[in-house]
């Protein structure tokens, strides 16, 4: 993408009294500076500044008084990517799993797009920054830096004084143990309970808790690491992983496709791979790998069939990683190596609808990118409605039927819940933290505006402006004018009769869910409602009703519709007929133990204190917090969360303790 195309504008200084911090400072707190608001010129920078010298920042202006937010500009970096955009990382990291820290260094690639030489703003969070040199080419010199006042949201801005025409940044750092992006795990918290284990989740803006860079998906760069672990585990990377790489404590990648900075990941742990497929493959702990590579072993299948519809797949291999169960998503699309819970592995393939999500993102996501994380429907829309797609050809009708009525539900049953702001596709996120609006109004609303355009004009004529619309932004971050533009001189164009403009932005720019749109259903689930309705009557009883063949499905789609309250009774039957506290899989004891908690069914309070301490997914914790929050059960939200919180991952710890403690 041309930097120009996203016009961004730097506002005011925000230059007095603004706090200067080192990493010292981050946790003492930071002192205030008296220094004055101008940034210094290039000619005051000491040849040899080593030495650290707070001072004041130019930030780029939240301009939160503007009345909307502007296309194209990133609110949640600092960078200045008008000024400089880094085209390539090359770090080196050792991980020192006693002390829990990644300490090396990352050297970046500049493209100069301003001659002015203005100081270089690079995005961080609680990093100890011991050195930066500059210059050209391999001639580096030390130079002046200085790291900005910290926001709770956004980190802090490292400043950095380039020599004229430097085009190279090599900063030598350490992260913090408690890095938002990365987990350090005790052995304990593995499947093989002998290994520590780590993992990072950039998404949204934590890689830049564990590189100093750009950290905005409008910047996009390739990347080379080499990664120093303990003898006995083996790193691997969103990269060109190597089965075969020798386990000698040093492990070397190269991403030569651009990525933007999220999608920056690092694994580490005691690993085995086992193939899948020719292209798809599962690393994980010895004790998963079987069960992982048999449940996903339609994987190459997927991969294939979005290849056929939707154009080549461009990232060489698609692995992917099994992590423990602390990790805070279901997946994560790190390009080659997916991300993955265990907690999908359900032993009947009934939650790989996961698998088919993150590898859409290959497509959606990591090939045409969201510019800011406002623009996130695009990514995540996108991919919701390709997963279906996914569904439907590894899988058939009924199953892409089911998950497509699943999603609709949890789209409305966001929309009950939310704010008519939050419920804006492209929306304004302005002074907020992206974590903390997660939603699926994004996933289903931007997957059912698509399922719309789709009925309009017919599924070929909409696979065919899929395919274009890859081909066209691919490798590039876009915003989502640039997609209505694109749409309109598209879809809108070939089939004026059929899709408005007006529409389309009803759908992106207002909330709710405009009138007529599709209502996906399955005959699957619309027979379970008088068969539900029948027994909350008494006119049947649980044990007449006939659930052999029920799909992982139908007993979300059954459980999930029942009223608010039910009586000791319908709970304990239902618990004593079905089997449902003691549940294996996930997303049905999720569902029943939401039933159990606001209902204060007390037999299920065991499995709900072991499925908070053992799993991490905020898809589940939240809610669950969140309703024994609202049912009155706060003191059982505290102490539950307390035991956990010493094996929940960072960004678990922050979603939930809001929940709970408000703060
Ligand atoms: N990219 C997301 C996870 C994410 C989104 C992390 C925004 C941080 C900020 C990933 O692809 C995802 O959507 N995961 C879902 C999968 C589900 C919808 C099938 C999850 O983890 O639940
Ligand atoms: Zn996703």
């Amino acid at each position: 993408m041309s930097p120009q195309l996203f016009n961004a504008r730097f506002g005011r200084l925000i230059g007095a009294g603004l706090l200067a911090c080192s990493l010292a400072a981050v946790t003492a707190g930071c002192s205030k500076s008296e220094a004055p608001a101008e940034k210094p010129s290039a000619e005051q920078i000491p040849e040899s500044a080593t030495e650290y010298k707070p001072e004041n920042l130019e930030k780029e202006a939240p301009m939160a008084d503007k009345a909307a937010p502007e296309s194209g500009v990133d609110y949640h970096s600092f960078a200045n990517t008008n000024d400089y955009l880094v085209k390539h990382v090359d770090f080196d990291l050792t991980a020192d799993f006693d002390n829990k820290v990644l300490s090396g260094q990352a050297i970046l690639d500049l493209k100069v797009l301003n001659s002015k030489n203005k100081p270089l703003v690079l995005d961080t969070r609680d990093l100890d920054i011991k050195a930066v040199r500059a210059g050209i080419g391999s001639d580096l010199k030390p130079v002046k830096f200085s790291l900005g006042k910290v926001d709770p949201h956004l980190g802090t801005p490292l400043k950095i004084n380039l020599p004229k025409g430097a085009n190279k940044v090599a900063i030598e750092y350490q992260t913090s143990p408690g890095a938002s992006g990365v987990q350090w795990l005790e052995p304990q918290q593995t499947a093989g309970k002998k290994h520590p284990f780590l993992f990072t989740q950039a998404q949204a803006i934590h890689a830049r808790s564990f590189i100093p860079l750009q950290d905005s998906p409008k910047a996009r760069v390739t990347y080379k690491a080499t990664i120093h672990t303990p003898k006995d585990l083996r790193a691997v990377m969103s990269a060109n992983n190597d089965p075969d790489a020798e386990m000698d404590g040093v492990f070397e990648f190269e991403m030569p496709q651009a990525i933007p900075s999220y999608l920056i990941a690092i694994g580490i742990g005691n690993l085995d791979f086992k193939p899948m497929g020719e292209r798809t493959g599962v690393y994980a702990e010895p004790e998963l790998l079987e069960a992982a590579a048999k449940e996903f072993e339609d994987t190459e299948s997927m991969l294939e069939a979005t290849e056929e519809n939707f154009g080549p797949y461009r990232w060489d291999r698609y692995d992917l990683l099994i992590l423990p169960p602390s990790f805070p998503f279901g997946g994560m699309e790190n390009p080659r190596l997916s991300f993955i819970t265990p907690t999908v592995i359900a032993g009947d393939k009934s939650l790989v609808a996961l698998i088919a999500h993150e590898l859409a993102h290959s497509w959606s996501g990591n090939l045409v990118t969201n510019a800011s994380w406002r623009d996130l429907w695009l990514n995540e829309g996108f991919t919701t409605y390709l997963t279906n797609r996914i569904m439907q050809f590894v899988y058939g009708d009924d199953r892409y039927k089911m998950e497509m009525a699943l999603g609709y539900d949890d789209l409305k049953a966001d929309l009950d819940d939310r704010e008519d702001k939050d419920e804006i596709m492209a929306i304004d996120l302005r002074g907020r933290d992206p974590d903390e609006v997660f939603s699926n109004i994004p996933y289903e609303k931007g997957s059912l505006f698509l399922y719309e355009l789709e009925q309009k004009v017919g599924r070929e004529n909409f696979d065919k402006f899929l395919l274009d619309y890859f081909n066209h932004f691919a490798f590039q971050s876009i915003t989502t004018e640039d997609f209505v533009k694109y749409l309109n001189n598209t879809l809108v164009k070939q089939y004026p009769d059929k899709v408005d403009a007006e529409r389309i932005n009803q759908w992106i720019f207002e909330p709710g869910i405009p009138e007529g749109a599709p209502h996906p259903q399955s005959d699957a689930f619309t027979k379970l409602d008088p068969i539900r309705q029948q027994w909350l009557n008494g006119e049947s009883k649980a044990s007449d009703i006939d659930t052999s063949g029920w799909t992982f499905h139908q007993w979300k789609y059954f459980l999930d519709g029942m009223p608010e309250k039910l009586s000791e009774e319908q709970l304990k039957e239902l618990d004593e007929t079905f089997k449902l506290t003691q549940s294996k899989n996930n997303e049905i004891a999720f569902s029943w133990l939401m039933i159990a908690v606001r209902n204060d069914y007390e037999p299920a309070n065991a499995r709900l204190e072991d499925f908070l301490v053992s799993i991490g997914r905020n898809k589940f914790l939240r809610p669950l917090y969140r309703n024994l929050v609202e049912n009155g059960k706060t003191d059982e939200a505290k102490r539950i969360f307390e035991k956990a919180k010493p094996g929940y991952h960072p960004l678990t710890v922050k979603v939930n303790s809001k929940i709970i403690y408000g703060d």
